[in-house]
């Protein structure tokens, strides 16, 4: 709800406010957070005299105003706010500085559309407050609540009206000055195969400034980020989350300043960038997430679940179920041809498999990462039938047929960078560095653009194609474009050149499911979820790192967007050996897949698949759609745990997992969250086995006969038997589940073995369903 009350512009949502005055000409941040009652005098800063060195800012204002100590909406630049401010812009004299002035505020009926960026949707109302500099430079601000999700989405749009133009060195999407400064900050690290990787610290006195600069919203640090109470846990206390609709390089910054204030920004990464405005032209910053829970991480994991939901994947994808695929990139890599798809194809459908994704190395001369990006014909001599031959035998075999594709990109041994070799992002001046063997293709450029645009929708008219996994593999480097007049503009008209792409495809092909993709999740952000409801989430699928992995990218993303698949072990990435079941286990909290050579499974791993999507399907509603907390982030001493809860807590289903185990050691109950406390649960441990080959010479102990630990027999009984799991089935009420927890059974040390006792090695897990007794499921 937006609404007036006296001088004070109130957005809120159902639990949270935004409250802002003007100030004179400047408009004053009064509060963000808790929703209340808002009154001007008690929550205006209070400013009745100046400091020795403090710059006044109007004299004929108030005399004693500085801007050092004003919570500010927007910073008029080079008039005494030495805090970093949003913007950064310089007239064709080099004049860079611009007085601000609030002149107004209006409710609106929607905010503007922004055609050359994805856009949040949904939205009720929206504020705008309008500032004008004396040249004639207008800056409008935009706030559109999402009421249910407590979320605010901000955006700026900065208009031209002086008689010369002006250039932009920064423009983040919004500034927030928060009055304290004991807030924790928690952003989102990494690299390839090891996404998401949470860094906590507390903050200093100075700009903390975090984000990317590769040309995508990256790996090395997710444009979302959190501001915590430090003594914020997953259930309580106050915390700040942050993110941007935006998939190109990014800055967050956090200041301390010298006066008890924090300031928050996020948006376009402004090192290297320019954009120069003519008279009359305007720019749009990408829109930003802001959003506000004091229930802990939890809470914010609620609202940003709800809002990525419904207001930022496809409305036609929202609540559609996804399809459990198989994937032949970790089965076959390069090395496949129809026999060998058939075969895998065959396997997947008997074993309930919906799905099959034919990934990399099915076009042009691609025989291996060297060459053929850049080419969309089908190699015939893998694939003699064509991608229509290969469809027909999936549609008879009950599999739709999904497709891998690396538009973006191109490698020099390919038929388009024989014809368009001026089509690569290069410098004039040197030739360009590879990355996987790879060039980027100009993106700011039209006609790039368009062939794109007309190469894939011819492709997805050639055969039935109901997914396309959209990848990108490389980071951006060389950056230049003949296209442009100036290169200052380079990394964001890029991004808006996929935009536009992107945006043509998925719009004329909307029945199609996109899963983006990018070496993993090196492009993992609410951009690229605006057209593809889905992102590959990491190309790391081993249980564990996938433990830590989805629990902190849960903080800013549903797990109804991540791609999860069961792969082989050892492990492709880290060569650990996790069990199969643990590795469903996990997988099974996020969109399913298989990317492993399913006919090479044993009869004993045949049937643990087939149960396992049969058990997946039969609760796909709860994993996909239902609401996911975190019980206990994961730890390798404690491991971690996680619940996903129905709409209307009548299932639920607890994701556990072992850390490295400790012999002999306590076991804590779990206490639960997220439940009905009147509801009474039938509370269920997820049949699963384990891998006799866990036990080898162990099995001695429980034989009858003797048996060597690594020998024939263990191994040909591996491929038969299997440990069942300790067997555990009552009812609690969802009171006891949350405040007093499930006590867990012991672990197997060594001594004794009976059905009550988990065998469960290092970083293996289970599945414990809750079903309301009274349900109809
Ligand atoms: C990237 C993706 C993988 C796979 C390969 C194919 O690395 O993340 O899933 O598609 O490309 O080359």
């Amino acid at each position: 709800m937006i609404y007036k009350q006296g001088e004070i512009w109130c957005v809120e949502t159902r639990n949270t406010g935004y409250y802002i005055a003007p100030r004179g000409p400047l408009a004053e941040q009064l509060h963000y957070g808790r929703k209340i009652r808002p009154e001007l005098q008690p929550l205006q800063q209070k400013i009745s005299v100046c400091f020795g060195t403090d710059v006044i800012y109007d004299k004929a204002v108030d005399p004693s105003l500085s801007l050092l100590h004003l919570g500010l909406e927007l910073s008029p630049t080079e008039k005494g706010d030495f805090r970093q401010g949003a913007l950064a812009l310089r007239s064709e004299n080099g004049d860079p500085v611009f007085d601000f002035r609030y002149l107004e505020g209006e409710i609106l009926s929607q905010p503007p559309i922004c055609t050359d960026l994805p856009q949040a949707h949904g939205a009720k109302e929206c504020l705008v407050l309008r500032f004008s500099s004396p040249q004639g430079m207008r800056a409008e601000l935009y706030y559109t609540p999402y009421e249910e999700c407590d979320t605010i989405v901000r955006h700026m749009r900065l208009i031209n009206e002086t008689h010369s133009c002006v250039t932009l060195h920064r423009a983040m999407s919004f500034q927030l000055d928060l009055p304290r400064q004991d807030l924790t900050l928690t952003t989102l690290t990494g690299a390839w195969a090891r996404e998401f990787c949470p860094q906590t610290t507390a903050l200093r006195r100075g700009i903390t400034c975090f984000g990317s600069t590769c040309g995508t919203s990256s790996h090395f640090c997710n444009p979302f980020f959190l501001l915590s109470d430090p003594q914020a846990c997953e259930k309580d206390g106050e915390v700040y989350g942050f993110n941007l609709i935006y998939s190109g390089s990014h800055r967050g910054s956090v200041e301390l300043d010298s006066y008890g204030m924090t300031r928050v920004m996020s948006g376009i990464q402004p090192d290297g960038f320019a954009w120069t405005l003519e008279h009359g032209e305007f720019f749009d910053t990408p829109q930003a997430v802001l959003s506000f829970s004091d229930q802990g991480r939890n809470g914010m994991r609620q609202n940003m679940h709800r809002f990525v939901r419904a207001h930022i994947v496809p409305d036609q994808w929202r609540e559609r179920e996804r399809p459990i695929l198989v994937n032949n990139w970790e089965a076959t890599y390069f090395d496949f041809n129809q026999k060998k798809l058939v075969s895998l194809a065959k396997k997947a459908s008997e074993l309930g498999v919906e799905l099959f994704v034919l990934d990399d190395g099915w076009f042009g001369r691609r025989t291996d990462d060297t060459r053929g990006l850049g080419d969309f014909d089908v190699n015939l001599q893998k694939l003699p039938n064509g991608l229509s031959g290969l469809a027909e035998y999936l549609g008879k075999r009950n599999l739709n047929f999904g497709l891998w594709v690396e538009p973006e990109m191109v490698c020099m041994d390919s038929a388009l960078y024989e014809q368009h070799p001026d089509w690569i992002v290069a410098s004039p001046s040197c030739s360009p560095s590879f990355s996987r063997n790879q060039l980027v293709l100009d993106l700011c450029r039209r006609e790039v653009q368009d062939y794109l645009i007309e190469q894939l929708s011819q492709i997805l008219s050639s055969a039935p194609i109901r997914y396309v996994k959209w990848d990108m593999n490389r980071h951006h480097s060389d950056r230049y474009s003949a296209s442009l007049l100036e290169q200052g503009r380079f990394s964001h008209a890029w991004i808006l050149g996929l935009y536009r792409v992107l945006k043509s495809v998925t719009q004329s092909h909307s029945d199609v499911l996109f899963e983006g993709c990018a070496s993993g999740g090196n492009r993992f952000d609410l951009g690229i979820l605006c057209y593809m409801p889905q992102i590959w989430l990491s190309d790391d699928t081993d249980a564990w790192e996938r433990c830590k992995m989805q629990t902190w990218a849960s903080l800013g993303y549903p797990q109804s967007v991540m791609g999860c698949h069961v792969t082989a072990v050892p492990n492709h990435q880290t060569l650990r050996s996790s069990p199969l079941e643990s590795r469903f286990d996990v997988a099974a909290f996020g969109l399913l897949g298989y990317e492993m050579d399913l006919t090479q499974v044993t009869p004993v791993q045949e049937k643990a698949i087939r149960e396992q999507i049969a058990f997946y399907k039969e609760h796909r509603t709860l994993f996909q759609q239902g609401q996911l907390l975190c019980l206990m982030a994961p730890t390798p001493e404690k491991g971690g745990a996680w619940i996903v809860v129905s709409e209307d807590k009548q299932q639920a289903a607890v994701l556990e997992m072992n850390g490295l185990l400790t012999p002999n050691s306590a076991q804590p109950p779990l206490r639960l969250q997220g439940l009905d406390p009147d509801i009474c649960y039938q509370v269920c441990v997820r049949a699963q086995g384990l891998e006799l080959s866990s036990f080898r010479s162990l099995l001695n102990h429980v034989l009858p006969v003797r048996v060597k630990g690594d020998g024939l027999l263990v191994h040909l009984a591996d491929g038969l038997y299997q440990m069942p799991c300790e067997q555990i089935c009552y009812t609690a009420q969802g009171d006891l589940l949350m405040h007093a927890g499930i006590r867990r059974p012991q672990m197997f040390s060594g001594t004794g073995y009976n059905e009550g006792v988990r065998p469960m090695p290092d970083f293996s897990a289970r599945i414990w369903l809750l079903t309301a007794l009274n349900s109809e499921e």
